[in-house]
């Protein structure tokens, strides 16, 4: 152990070194009582060259070797089919887990790391920082103060701008077996996230996917639309795609029984949600319209970096919540929760047929046609296999 540092620092370590780990590594030098004491990633210059920028003692080339600096904490931020094995190895060494999203790529791989993060006794917290940003939080407070009542309508709009260079820059990017999937696996899935946390248990997924635009190059979808149906009776409909020139960011909206909406907008891309609160008849909350001039198609870096605040409050929650010894804002069951939501659409991609995880809600009849694909979690990603 380090003799300079103090005691009670805990100990962290980040591994890979690519795009998304500066917000880990900024949201760590922000925070007391942490410090990262060892990078690590496949490429030796990557993490050379993280560990020179933010001052870090160690740069190591395996998740062993990282582990062996007596970490409290590792931030994973490799790319999707990667996080299980590291998710493992650390749970095994007794170090707490703070995973990028999506969790995994498949349902079974994801019940295992938090299976293993349950046995080991750690805690496994997976990054949807949205849920941080004060207009996320907002929308959710119209909830719990009974504003909206229960909420029953549901919906989101997720028109975003990719350029091909996007999926090019990283060879892991646009095929289903090292991405997963597209716009909903990547960014439709903190959306989802959103939704599920707004209005509950899903009930039902029905969905269909498409590539517009990315054809010539990537395999997975860039476009998706789904109807979700919550087991509270509630029912939402979610449009994603990667194919939208310009970009017109993300729009939520919640309705709740006593007929009020809750509307969160996040334009351009990454930049703070800002929120409405419509209640019936009257606006009782409104900020002010997105300016004219607006550069809608950010790119990627300056979208990540746009979510460096929420990041930070999420790892800060995390923190928190390991000196507490409470359970992390976001957990390992909430992000497979969102990935159960997505894998299901490519299910219903599949087959045609809703996919359906738990009873009909109470007092809402079968409709006719309403064919029950499975009661169990998809299988595959691959909508044709
Ligand atoms: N929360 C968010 O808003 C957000 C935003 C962007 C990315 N992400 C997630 O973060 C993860 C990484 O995305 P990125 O854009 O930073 O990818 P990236 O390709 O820029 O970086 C990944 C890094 O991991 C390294 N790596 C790969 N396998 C490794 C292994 N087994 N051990 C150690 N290093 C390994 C690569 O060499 C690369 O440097 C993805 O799961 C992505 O979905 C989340």
């Amino acid at each position: 152990m380090n003799q300079q540092i103090p005691r009670r620092t805990l100990r962290v370590g980040v591994v890979g070194c690519g795009m998304i780990s500066r917000n880990h590594l900024e949201a760590f030098a922000a925070l007391d009582a942490v410090q990262v004491v060892g990078v690590c990633d496949v490429d030796p210059g990557r993490a050379r060259a993280t560990a020179a920028a933010w001052g870090v003692g160690n740069a190591v080339g395996s998740v062993s070797a990282l582990l062996d600096l007596e970490l409290d904490i590792i931030s994973v931020c490799t790319p999707h089919p990667t996080h299980e094995a590291v998710v493992l190895e650390a749970a095994g060494a007794g170090v707490h887990v703070l995973c990028e999203k999506p969790i995994a790529i498949d349902l079974a791989s994801a019940e295992r790391m938090v299976a293993a993060c349950d046995a080991a006794g750690v805690k496994l917290g997976v990054l949807f920082q949205r849920r941080f940003w004060p207009a996320a939080q907002r929308v959710r407070a119209t909830i719990d103060d009974g504003t909206l009542g229960t909420p029953v309508i549901g919906h989101a709009s997720v028109l975003l701008h990719r350029d091909p260079d996007y999926y090019a820059k990283d060879a892991w990017r646009g095929t289903w077996d090292t991405d997963g999937g597209g716009v909903l696996m990547t960014q439709a899935i903190h959306y989802i996230d959103l939704l599920q946390w707004y209005m509950g248990d899903i009930a039902e997924v029905y969905g269909t996917i498409n590539t517009f635009k990315h054809g010539g190059h990537i395999e997975v979808e860039d476009s998706a639309s789904a109807v979700l149906k919550f087991a509270s009776g509630g029912i939402a409909t979610l449009s994603a795609s990667t194919a939208a020139t310009p970009s017109l960011g993300v729009q939520i909206r919640i309705t709740g029984t006593t007929g009020a909406t809750a509307e969160l907008s996040e334009f351009p891309e990454g930049t703070d949600g800002r929120v409405t609160i419509m209640a019936t008849g009257e606006t009782v909350r409104a900020t002010p319209a997105h300016p004219e001039d607006t550069e809608a198609n950010v790119d990627l870096s300056s979208i990540n970096a746009r979510l460096i605040p929420h990041h930070t409050s999420q790892i800060r929650d995390f923190v928190q919540a390991l000196a507490r010894g409470t359970d992390p804002a976001v957990t390992g069951r909430d992000a497979n929760n969102a990935l159960r939501i997505l894998l299901a659409v490519y299910e219903s991609a599949r087959t045609g047929v809703p996919v359906r995880f738990a009873p009909f809600p109470p007092g809402v009849p079968e409709a006719p046609g309403n064919v029950v694909a499975r009661a169990a979690a998809p299988a595959a990603n691959h909508p044709r296999s």
